[in-house]
């Protein structure tokens, strides 16, 4: 069993004796090992190199004369367990970010850039907030970023001090009875030093930074506007915040929704649970009445459906979600009636009482949290 941790499971970053998939091992008199070993899917493409390195790895051990892998297949309750299982070997090894464990985090990616990422994540953001939550928006788009105009914020952020450590303050935006927690690299660029000091640092750390040295406070939700596409920073995502769940946007356009699969695969790798898709610009509905499917049709619930997932929302092709981004109020707040505005406040609504229900603080963490304060004094 010990020579069976070295063998690590490529996709799930964690060993597979670990992780439940070693189901038995079985040595003959002769030295002949048998070993069983389930896969999360019975055409895991990753068999392969499993079974070559678990072979490689026992016939290396003294007294081993053959070696025989069987793989099997498991069940959807062990396939969860073992999910869980790498989820929390991921957020034990994750570095502390300054985001608490009891918010509820939420990436909105895409294959693509100009889908409405940023669209969504205002809406959806200022609908939570309008509700009464603290809503943390992180513009991960680092330098294609748009939320602050979005957001009608401009100007910078400052700092705070926690202990000989210096932090920096999000920028407070209060709408409804919630308030809206903003932070984007276009709030804190003004001078080319700072400019030259953040354009040396990789996307991926950037983003690290972000969520190490922002004072977020107790937030309900955080919101994260992602840049097109894979890469490091969804990685880094995956590594920093395990507990982040991501929301797909996609237009109804076949291509487009080609390039989210990518993104979805990458969300999955990175142990980062994918929440639903969002289609955008789905149809455009004229003062007469008249629907048009302008970027075609069905990509959002094609998409959703290939990664057995809910199609949470759709959001019709409206020019005032554009004039209300223009004005930097979002449309879910500035006119929530509107066909757009009501999505939105639909979406969230969906997202509060069924898909990411926020951490009830009344529940057994704060009491266990609680418990230990008294108990410390
Ligand atoms: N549902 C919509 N109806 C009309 N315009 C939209 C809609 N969603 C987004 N837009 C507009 O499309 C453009 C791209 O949206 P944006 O949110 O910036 O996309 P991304 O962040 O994915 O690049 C923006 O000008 C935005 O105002
Ligand atoms: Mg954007």
């Amino acid at each position: 069993m010990s020579t069976l941790r070295r063998v690590i499971d490529p996709e799930l970053g964690a060993d597979i004796v670990e992780l439940g998939m070693v189901q038995d091992v079985a040595v003959a008199d002769d030295g002949a090992v048998a070993v069983k070993v389930a896969l999360t899917i019975a055409g895991c493409p990753l068999r392969v190199q499993i079974r070559r390195d678990v072979e490689g790895r026992l016939r290396a051990l003294p007294g081993v004369t053959d070696v025989r892998v069987d793989f099997g297949e498991m069940t959807p309750a062990q396939r969860t367990e073992v999910m869980q299982r790498a989820r929390k070997k991921a957020a034990d090894n994750a570095p502390a970010t300054q985001v608490p464990l009891t918010t509820r985090v939420i990436a909105v990616a895409s294959g693509k850039g100009g889908v409405g990422k940023s669209s969504v994540t205002v809406n959806l953001a200022s609908a939570l907030a309008a509700q009464g939550f603290t809503v943390g928006v992180l513009d991960a788009d680092i330098w294609g970023f748009s939320v602050p105009r979005m957001l009608g914020v401009r100007g910078r952020l400052g700092a705070s001090t926690d202990g000989d450590r210096k932090l920096i303050r999000p920028h407070p935006i209060p709408v409804g009875s919630g308030t809206i927690e903003l932070v984007s690299m276009g709030l804190l660029v003004d001078d080319e030093d700072t400019a030259i000091m953040w354009r040396g640092l990789m996307l991926a750390k950037a983003l690290e930074e972000f969520l190490q040295k922002v004072a977020w406070g107790s937030l309900d939700y955080l919101l994260l506007d992602m840049p097109p596409g894979t890469g490091d920073i969804q990685m880094a995502l995956g590594r920093l915040l395990p507990q982040a769940h991501m929301l797909i946007v996609t237009t109804p356009a076949q291509a487009v929704q080609k390039v989210a699969v990518r993104v979805a695969d990458m969300a999955r790798r990175s142990y980062l649970t994918v929440l639903g898709v969002i289609e955008n610009m789905s149809q455009f509905t004229c003062d007469h009445g008249q629907s048009y499917a302008l970027f075609g049709a069905g990509g959002g619930a094609e998409l959703a459906q290939d990664l057995g997932v809910a199609l949470v929302g759709q959001i019709p092709l409206e020019p005032a979600v554009s004039a209300a981004n223009d004005a930097g109020t979002p449309l879910s707040v500035a006119a929530p009636t509107s066909a757009a505005g009501s999505e939105f406040s639909a979406i969230a609504a969906r997202i509060v009482e069924d898909l990411l229900p926020p951490v009830d603080m009344g529940g057994c963490t704060a009491r266990v949290l609680a418990a230990a304060k008294a108990a410390l004094g």
